[in-house]
């Protein structure tokens, strides 16, 4: 199994966690990539794919990397966000996410919170459609921490335990 961890962040937070997912994979045939970077993806069988949460969605440039994933491929959704873990909030990026990729296996997603600038959650924090998360992003100062990179690990095993035997039962389906 050819596995790519591909990933799009501006601050750094996405890409730590993109580096625990790596870090945990104990496979061979394994890359990890910016998704500017990430050309040819014919060769993966499973495509562990990064974002930053922005404006309760995918920012454009993640959007335009999954919509070139070639078909049949297994995926797995990982994010992070200011707003609370396993809020509803995040939860509409990873649908949004889920939306560009008719056809493709989602193995599963996992998300985590990503520290946000002071100043960007002072001026967030006064308008109306960002509000909501902004005040959830002041307590998100620190992430993605010790546990969180923890819990990327764990979820990178058991995507890679998942797809390697959606993997196997194609494979014998002929
Ligand atoms: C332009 C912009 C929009 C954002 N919108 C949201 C949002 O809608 N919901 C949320 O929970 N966090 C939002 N955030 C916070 C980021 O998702 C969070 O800080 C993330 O960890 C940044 O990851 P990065 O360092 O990999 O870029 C936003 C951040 C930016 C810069």
């Amino acid at each position: 199994m050819n596995i790519l961890v591909a990933y799009y962040s501006e601050t750094g937070n996405t890409r730590k966690v993109a580096e625990a997912i790596f870090a945990s994979l104990r496979h061979t045939q394994k890359k990890i990539l910016p998704v500017d970077q990430a050309e040819d993806l014919e060769p993966y069988h499973l495509i562990y794919c990064g974002f930053p949460v922005q404006h309760h969605g995918v920012p454009a440039r993640m959007v335009h990397f999954l919509k070139g994933i070639p078909k049949g491929k297994q995926i797995a959704l990982f994010a992070t966000h200011g707003s609370l873990r396993g809020g509803e909030k995040a939860l509409s990026a990873f649908f949004a996410a889920i939306s560009q990729l008719p056809g493709q296996t989602i193995v599963g997603t996992f998300g985590c919170r990503g520290q946000v600038k002071p100043q960007l959650i002072d001026e967030w924090i006064e308008a109306p459609q960002h509000q909501a998360w902004a005040r959830e992003a002041q307590s998100a100062n620190g992430h993605p921490d010790a546990t969180d990179l923890h819990d990327a690990g764990e979820f990178a095993e058991t995507m890679l335990y998942a797809a390697e035997n959606i993997h196997g039962s194609l494979k014998k389906q002929g």
